[in-house]
């Protein structure tokens, strides 16, 4: 397989209230050349409909592993071989635990033992459900059996909560499996270290109070990916709240700033690309106060004292034989005034301007736009998914940078 549009996928549906985006994957996929055949697990006709997804694959859905018909048509084996890639959306807290343990109890989960196609799992369910140990231990033993995840996003939910466990948009999924498929993709990035820090920091006040902002790490973990995918090795130092991580990316977690300057700082020998995607904060509380504050008495609190954080990427910029160094910049008023200042006053390569005063883009968001500013030239890059404006981004650095791999061996020599 080549492309997407060479590829043959098969979609499983499991029953949660998001199957109904189910058949925008299908449509979104087979737009892009895919041929994809839909799996219903025992409960997804609660959500969706077979006479909707037959439509849009031009395929029977397939939900049972005694239908006699669809058997002698192309028998579930068949089916397994047939398939070079499998994409499980929504994945449901259940069928999250049956797959983890290798349950084989419908076609399904039966389907998933008999394929040596890569599967991709996208949770979707209740915040709670999500977050529950159960789950979480679940979703770690699927990666380390080589399953990849995407996903979930963080937001409000169909029950009202809020929360992450919300499956992530078609489009975002599509964009995924795309890179994925995408075999073509050079692997000039192989032999390059990439460090990329993403997601908030949390500053802690007292026990259970503390200030943040809103990233998401999206943005941050696309770009991880998309290094990732062209060969490099990737260390990625993640806040608070980071989507998980796939196979093959090194991941450290982190809550403040100074935690990320430090994990940061550790592992920078290495390091031949930084990218500083993390809206680390500025400012933490002056003082910790091990016991909670009190809105009256002794200790109450009516003034906060701030003290400065370490500026992470500022510091990487004062190491010696420093790697290259890429910052972003998230803007409300004069983007590019502000950015290109920012991006002289940090002493780095390049900066990344995203003007986070349109809040369709920026934090929190699955798409961005932004431009790249760097000492040659500047380059915008029209909003659209924040998968493909990473992948779009680690392009154009690799080609400023010259990254590829005799470029690093010539940079190689040049430093010793
Ligand atoms: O995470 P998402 O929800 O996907 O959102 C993406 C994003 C909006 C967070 C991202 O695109 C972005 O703009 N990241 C930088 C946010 C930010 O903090 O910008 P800044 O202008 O305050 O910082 C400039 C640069 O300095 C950044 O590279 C930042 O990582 C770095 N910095 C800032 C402060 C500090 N103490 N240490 C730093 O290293």
């Amino acid at each position: 397989m080549s492309g997407i549009n060479e590829a043959n996928i098969i979609l499983g549906i499991c029953g949660g209230i998001a199957a109904y985006k189910s058949p925008y994957i299908v449509r979104g996929l087979k737009e892009r050349g895919a041929d994809v055949r839909v799996v219903f697990s025992p409960n997804a006709h609660k959500f969706v409909t077979k006479t909707t997804l037959q439509a849009v694959s031009g395929h029977p859905v397939r939900d049972n592993l005694w239908d006699e018909n669809a058997e002698a048509s192309m028998g579930h084996i068949e089916l397994a071989k047939w398939a070079n890639m499998i994409l499980i959306a929504p994945a449901t807290a259940n069928s999250i635990s049956k797959i983890a343990n290798g349950a084989a109890d419908d076609l399904l989960t039966t389907l998933l033992l008999a394929t040596e196609a890569p599967v991709f799992v996208t949770p979707s369910m209740n915040q709670r459900m999500y977050l529950h140990p159960s789950t979480q231990s679940n979703l770690v033993k699927l990666r380390d059996l080589g399953y990849f995840t995407i996903g979930p996003s963080d937001g409000s939910q169909a029950c009202g909560d809020e929360g992450p466990g919300r499956m992530t948009e078609p489009n975002e999924i599509i964009d995924h499996i795309a890179r994925h498929c995408s075999t073509e993709i050079p692997q000039n990035l192989e032999g390059v270290n990439v460090m990329v820090t993403a997601g908030p920091t949390r500053e802690r006040l007292d026990p259970v109070r503390y200030i943040t902002n809103d990233s998401s790490g999206k943005q941050g973990l696309a770009i991880a990916n998309a290094a990732k995918s062209k060969g490099a090795t990737v260390t990625l130092i993640a806040g608070p709240n980071v989507e998980p991580t796939n196979p093959g990316i090194f991941r450290i977690d982190v809550e403040s700033a100074i935690e990320m300057n430090n994990a940061v700082q550790e592992r920078l020998k290495e390091t031949d690309l930084f990218i500083g995607v993390a809206a680390v904060a500025d400012y933490r509380p002056a003082n910790f106060l091990k016991e909670k504050i009190k809105r009256h008495g002794n200790n109450s609190l009516t003034n906060l004292e701030l003290t400065e954080n370490p500026d992470v990427i500022a510091n990487v910029a004062k190491v010696k034989n420093r790697p290259i160094i890429v910052g972003f910049a998230a803007e409300t008023n004069d983007p590019l005034k502000h950015a290109r200042e920012k991006r002289i006053r940090k002493g780095i390569d390049a900066i990344i301007v995203n003007d986070v005063s349109d809040p369709s883009i920026g934090f929190n968001s699955t798409e961005n736009a932004a431009t790249l500013i760097h000492e040659g030239g500047e380059i915008a890059f029209a909003k659209q998914s924040k998968i493909s404006l990473g992948a779009e981004l680690i392009d154009q650095l690799e080609n400023i940078f010259s990254l590829s791999k005799r470029q690093k061996s010539l940079r190689q020599t040049s430093h010793a």
